[in-house]
């Protein structure tokens, strides 16, 4: 059964179609890779699935669940979705880490926050806090930062940086990881060790939609890929053949460009 179920989204800006009935499934453990032009819609649409942004029409469904459905309102309500919000991680262009707490607590806050308002929290605080603790740990080093977990985000790369907040991501167990071209703000020597992590965390079989302007990887990494232009999916299937036959005329013409560089 499809992990993510998006059925028909539109969402508008004023009067400008920025989404354009866009559907697509995905498979828990796969990895699809979003590919498109500047200003297609591909942030549009992870902010519509975050829920920060409200589609206008549309369903998304999460394991079967509809977390969304523009046709009813009883899903809309802000404390609804703020539960349903963690159902996706999110990882941005830009890392938004808290300057003010070290590498170990960026990737703690959030499940401290949710922990906290747990109602044994009180009872059980300190064993809470060393699961917590050791979780994040544990996250760092997969994220190869086991040796800068007291650094401050000033005190780190922005490859580093970024793995950071992939952990911090990770931490909250999201059904599904979405990436926002995590490696588009890095100088290019730093891109690659973010992109070797992702690389990984598809290894292992994570749930993930990636956008990227990263083309080889975009096709090497993912099960899936979604080409979109001017608000709609184009095309979209198995990377080998998006990439290499691509059905249509549009999609050709940007792989052209791209190759091109
Ligand atoms: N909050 C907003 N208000 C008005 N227009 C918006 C808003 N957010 C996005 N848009 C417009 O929607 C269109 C799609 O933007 P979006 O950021 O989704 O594109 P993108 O595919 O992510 O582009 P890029 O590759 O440059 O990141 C653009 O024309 C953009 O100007
Ligand atoms: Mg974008």
């Amino acid at each position: 059964m499809a992990i993510l179920e998006v059925e028909h989204i539109c969402k508008a800006f004023s009067r400008m179609e920025v989404l354009k009935d866009i559907s697509f499934s995905l498979e828990k453990g796969q990895a699809v890779s979003i590919i498109g032009s500047s200003g297609s819609g591909k942030t549009t649409l992870l902010r519509c699935l975050n829920f920060l942004e409200r589609p206008d029409k549309g369903i998304i469904r999460v394991g079967g669940e509809t977390l969304f459905d523009a046709g009813d309102p009883s899903t809309q309500s802000e404390a609804a979705i703020r539960k349903k919000r963690l159902h996706f991680g999110l990882v941005f262009q830009s890392f938004n880490l808290f300057p003010q707490y070290t590498a170990l607590e960026n990737v703690m806050l959030a499940r401290e926050l949710l922990a906290s308002e747990q109602p044994d929290y009180k009872a059980r605080k300190k064993e809470i806090q060393e699961e917590i603790h050791a979780q994040a740990g544990e996250l760092l080093n997969q994220m190869g930062l086991s040796n800068r977990m007291g650094s401050y985000p000033h005190q780190l790369s922005g490859g580093q940086q970024q793995r950071v907040a992939i952990a911090r991501a990770l931490a909250l167990t999201p059904d599904i990881l979405c990436f926002d071209e995590p490696t588009s703000a890095l100088d290019p020597e730093l891109t690659g060790e973010v992109l070797k992590v992702i690389k990984e965390l598809a290894d292992k079989k994570t749930t993930m939609i990636i956008v990227t302007h990263e083309m080889a990887f975009a096709r090497d990494v993912a099960d899936h890929t979604i080409f979109m232009d001017d608000g709609v999916i184009v095309e979209q299937g198995d990377p080998r053949q998006v990439f290499e036959e691509p059905k249509e005329e549009r999609t050709k013409q940007f792989l052209a460009r791209f190759t091109q560089g």
